[in-house]
């Protein structure tokens, strides 16, 4: 017995050191302070490192605007205006450390080396439509943004959104300026121009979003397909090639039967943006990986997620609605109002909303017209 003690001592001491060394070894330098305080609600914060609090999805808790040191030496005297070259991924990953930039744009040739979505049905991945996309890429030939937009060193994007905040803010100009304007679905730009600038360099979209009216197509921009099921892989390739579709079935109302565009301008959005916003930044339901109730983000947060990774700077303009003022517009472009806003089955807009709170708290991104 007496032997038996120091032991037993022994392996008390030992079996809680070897799971927190385990802990700390899995978790980088996590230091777990909170560990054992059983009464923290899981919604809230569940996990410290150093002094720093992250919640349930892994973003600071407390977030400002500030530079953290390492970030304020490469960027606190660089003067106003000037592009801060990796801004928007470092600021992220300094609130959101799980943050990699990794995701290429495009899809392009070596897009069944993407480990992220291959085991994904669309839209989280790609599995089922290797094929289809195959034979859409080896018509494309093309799987960057321009020779110009790739070769510069400091790319600034915004993503333009269809909110009513657009309207009559004569934010236009502005717009443009950016290296790389982001247009979503149908968001007209011809008479709107002293609001919403006039240039695109793509428009994302889907089957159903996508412009029917064939002179609305804007001539230099690039038409990207967003796809969120199997069937618009092959509605792509048939515009691709310039084949009218037979028949509507997959699709939930009438879709674009012909793009304007050569196949050189085409491109495929990388569905690992739809992905990562969906279970990793916002937190959607997984539903076993296929789209599910309230599980699909909206168009134009996985544009900002593509520009989080392919950009260094990333602004926004209108975004977010104004929910409580139904007799306001709901679009820049006509005159439904608020109160049209009916409840999405696909979307989730109010978690969707607290993540583009932090980014724009963070300043990870810049909300031109302070609708988020
Ligand atoms: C900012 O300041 C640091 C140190 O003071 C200097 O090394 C760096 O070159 C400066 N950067 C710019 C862009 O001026
Ligand atoms: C913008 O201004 C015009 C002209 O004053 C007005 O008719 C229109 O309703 C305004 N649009 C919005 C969305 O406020
Ligand atoms: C959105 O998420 C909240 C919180 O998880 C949940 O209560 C709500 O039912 C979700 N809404 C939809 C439309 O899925």
């Amino acid at each position: 017995m007496s032997m038996m003690k120091p032991t037993r001592k022994l392996l008390f001491v030992l079996c809680p050191m070897l799971v927190l060394g385990f802990i700390y070894y899995s978790a980088g330098k996590l230091h777990l302070h909170m560990w054992g305080q059983k009464t923290q609600p899981v919604e809230e914060a569940i996990l410290t490192v150093g002094r720093a609090v992250y919640d349930k999805q892994g973003f600071l808790l407390k977030l400002d605007g500030k530079l953290p040191q390492d970030l304020f030496y490469k960027y606190g005297n660089m003067s106003k205006g000037t592009c801060k070259p990796g801004y928007a991924s470092a600021k992220m990953a300094s609130i959101y450390p799980k943050f990699a930039k990794l995701a290429p744009m495009f899809l392009d040739q070596n897009f069944r080396r993407l480990g992220k979505i291959r085991d994904y049905l669309p839209p989280f991945g790609i599995k089922t439509q290797e094929k289809l996309i195959a034979d859409i890429l080896a018509a494309t030939k093309n799987y960057g943004l321009s020779p110009h937009l790739d070769s510069l060193s400091c790319k600034r994007c915004i993503i333009v959104g269809n909110g009513g905040v657009l309207a009559n803010k004569s934010l236009g100009s502005r717009i443009d300026d950016y290296h790389v304007v982001v247009r979503l679905n149908g968001a007209p730009v011809s008479g709107f121009e002293k609001d919403v600038g006039s240039k695109t360099t793509m428009r994302i979209t889907y089957p159903e979003g996508a412009f029917q009216k064939l002179q609305l197509y804007e001539k230099d921009s690039l038409f990207v397909l967003s796809a969120f099921k199997p069937h618009d892989f092959k509605w792509l390739l048939q515009m691709v090639f310039k084949e009218k579709p037979r028949g509507m079935e997959g699709f939930w109302k009438s879709i674009a039967l012909y793009v304007p565009r050569e196949a050189s301008d085409m491109r495929i959005l990388n569905p690992y943006f739809i992905q990562e916003a969906a279970f990793q930044f916002i937190g959607l339901p997984l539903n076993n990986g296929l789209m599910g109730k309230g599980n699909i983000p909206t168009l134009g947060t996985v544009a900002i997620t593509m520009a989080l990774h392919n950009c260094d700077e990333v602004a926004v303009a209108g975004f977010g609605y104004d929910m409580n003022d139904p007799h306001s517009a709901l679009h820049y472009y006509e005159t439904v109002k608020m109160a049209a806003i009916k409840e999405s089955w696909t979307h989730n807009i109010s978690k969707e909303k607290e993540f583009l709170r932090k980014l724009v708290k963070a300043k990870v991104i810049t909300d031109l017209t302070y609708g988020i």
